[in-house]
This record gives C-alpha cells, structure tokens and sequence, in this order.
C-alpha cells in the first residue's frame, strides 16, 4: 500500500514540467506571451507527419515591470513572442527553444526572422545557473547576438540549465536603475557574460 503510493507520487514527479522560462519585463506595458510549438515529424519520407506529442504553451499575461514563469515540458522545442496586452496574435521577435534535445543539452537562441520591426517584445534570452552561458538577443536591435538570416549561426552552445530568463521591453534606467541588472553584456576580456550592475 505503503509502496503504491510512493510509486504513484513518484510518477506523478515525473510528469512535472521540466523547464522554466522566467519572463521579465523591463517597462510599464503589459503584454501577452504567446508560444508556437515546432512540429516534430517522425515520417518525413512519405510527406506524413505523425509526431503531434508537442502543443502550443498556453497563453500567459505579463503585466508591466512583472516576472512571470512559465513552465515548458521536458523535450518541449518551439517559440515564444509577445503582442501588447489585449491585442491578437501576431508574431514577433522569437525565443527559441529546444530543450532536452541532442545529449539531453537545451538550445536557444533569439530570432529576428519572423519580424525583425519588433523591438517592443523579446530582447535577450539565457539560461540561468549556467555561468558560462552565452546571452541571446539584444537589449536594443539590431546587435550581433540575434539571429537575422537562415544561415546565421547565432544557435548558443547546448545548456544542462533548465530554467531560463527572457527579457521584455525597453527599461528606462533612469527612472529604474535596478533594472541594468537584466541588461546582459558581454565582456570582451573575460569573454564572459555578466549583468550590466549587479
Ligand atoms: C495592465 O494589467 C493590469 C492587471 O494585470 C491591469 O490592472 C491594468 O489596467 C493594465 N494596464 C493597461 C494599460 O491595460
Ligand atoms: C535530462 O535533463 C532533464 C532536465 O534537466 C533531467 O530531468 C533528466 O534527468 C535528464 N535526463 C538524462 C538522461 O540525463
């Protein structure tokens, strides 16, 4: 009895989602993160796509200033953007996400392709307790850390991190000094990445 309901507990465990991404937004807009999950085929020969395991991460309101976390499934591969608060879905500056994918290591990166006009949205995306973690994104763009083009090879090196920080929005640091430590910078001599104060 005893052993059941350990066992039932512990495959409940098991089904706990896996990956965080913490939103952060840097000014007053509220917005509205949607996500589009990429379809996985396991039948490409014959033109049939038979993976459909994977489904879009529900929509989630981040209100102005606010960190919001959404959870993700372990394999969970796809995008997420934002639209200002109350507006539809449109896509925009993308999150990408592939997490526990080649060696159970998580890709990411941020992508301009879909719609490189939005600078409202997603800025700069990376994992979190992984000191050596390089930053996606930019806190203003265009800058070298996004991915604009098909063949631009911005894909971050594989993390074992599975929480991530995503930035939203533009942070006025005059007003909100505290905010410059979401502000990622790369910092050529140590060629490590750091917030812009702590
Ligand atoms: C932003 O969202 C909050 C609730 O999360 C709401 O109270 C507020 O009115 C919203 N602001 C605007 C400008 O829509
Ligand atoms: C893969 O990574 C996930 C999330 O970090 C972890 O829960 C799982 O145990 C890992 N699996 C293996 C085979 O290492």
């Amino acid at each position: 009895m005893l052993l059941n309901k350990l066992l039932a507990s512990l495959s409940a465990f098991s089904l706990v989602a896996a990956n965080t991404i913490t939103f952060v937004s840097l000014d007053e807009h509220n917005r509205t993160i949607f996500s589009k999950h990429k379809i996985k085929c396991t039948n490409d020969d014959h033109g049939i796509c038979n993976d459909v395991s994977l489904a879009d991460i529900a929509p989630v309101d981040v209100p102005g200033l606010a960190q919001i976390n959404v959870e993700l499934p372990s394999g969970w591969e796809g995008n997420f953007y934002s639209v200002p608060g109350g507006t539809p879905d449109r896509t925009g500056m993308l999150a990408e996400i592939r997490s526990q994918g080649f060696e159970n290591g998580s890709y990411y990166d941020v992508s301009a392709l879909e719609n490189p006009n939005d600078n409202v949205g997603v800025k700069q995306f990376w994992p979190a307790h992984d000191p050596n973690a390089e930053v996606s994104g930019c806190i203003q763009f265009p800058c070298p850390y996004t991915y604009y083009h098909p063949n631009d090879l911005q894909t971050k090196p594989a993390t074992w991190s599975d929480k991530f920080y995503c930035t939203l929005g533009n942070a006025d640091l005059s007003k909100n000094p505290h905010l410059a430590q979401w502000h990622m910078v790369y910092d050529h001599e140590t060629k490590k990445w750091a917030p812009l104060s702590a």
